[in-house]
């Protein structure tokens, strides 16, 4: 019988048919965060899903205050069911300019966020990390592990997407992928209102991402934050980090 622990691993598997070195990537965030703030960070995981990286850190890091947001009321659902003590969940929508005041008070030592942002398009990504640096101490760290092309054109750009597809060929073996997860996980009795929520909502994923590296950068810059840059990326799957 599936329970939220096997339908959290089977998003996990499912995550790494698109990338491989997810783990790596978890680990160079909380490393990251580490470095920034110590054992006992305070952490908003931004479009957290089923909270696969807030108990990454909080694994690694039991002192850890994770604050998770999300919109999407099935992961959310799973997100509660599975995630250890530490973890705060925030049912908000980061498009809505109000989002930031249903998060628990700062200052934050880290906002992260892992395969989300490129849901948002430039203006909401502005409003976000406006609101982000609000939420963090001086000195605090934004991170954003993603697929994120830039918007440069050129043999090397096609090179980095081939670099992605190789990899994900070669170490992304998953029997299930993104649309299989959310066909069987619909017909689990147990998640069925939330289920019914998240049709209510009309939650929908963007095919493409609009919004480059750069855009990124730039956004990240006009929010004040003070020092941007890409510190891990294999092909076009890249850790971008800012400090306020
Ligand atoms: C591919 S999933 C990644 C989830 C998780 N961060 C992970 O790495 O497993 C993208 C997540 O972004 C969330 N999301 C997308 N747009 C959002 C929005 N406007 N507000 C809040 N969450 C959003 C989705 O609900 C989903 O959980």
């Amino acid at each position: 019988m599936a329970t939220p622990a096997s339908w959290l691993q089977r998003w996990d598997a499912q995550q790494e048919t698109y990338l491989p070195d997810r783990e790596e990537r978890f680990e160079v965030l909380v490393d990251l965060v580490e470095a920034v703030a110590g054992p006992c960070p305070r952490v908003v995981d931004l479009a957290c899903g089923p909270a696969s990286f807030a108990a990454r850190i909080l694994t690694r890091l039991p002192e850890a205050e994770v604050v998770g947001v999300d919109a999407d009321p099935v992961l959310l659902a799973l997100a509660r069911s599975t995630t250890p003590s530490g973890l705060t969940l925030v049912d908000a929508d980061l498009r809505e300019p109000g989002w930031v005041r249903k998060i628990p008070a700062g200052p934050y030592d880290a906002v992260v966020s892992t395969t989300a942002l490129h849901w948002l398009n430039e203006p909401d990504l502005r409003q976000v990390y406006a609101a982000c640096a609000a939420l963090l101490r001086s000195g605090g760290l934004l991170a954003n592990g993603d697929h994120l092309r830039t918007s440069a054109s050129g043999r090397l750009v096609e090179l980095a997407l081939e670099l992605d597809r190789r990899r994900a060929a070669r170490h992304g073996a998953g029997d299930e992928d993104w649309a299989a997860w959310w066909t069987a996980v619909r017909h689990d009795p147990e998640l069925g209102d939330a289920v019914a929520e998240r049709d209510r909502r009309a939650f929908h994923h963007p095919e493409h991402s609009e919004t480059s590296r750069e855009v990124h950068e730039r956004a990240l810059r006009i929010a004040g934050f003070s020092e941007v840059d890409v510190l891990w990326c294999k092909g076009t799957d890249t850790v971008l980090a800012a400090l306020r």
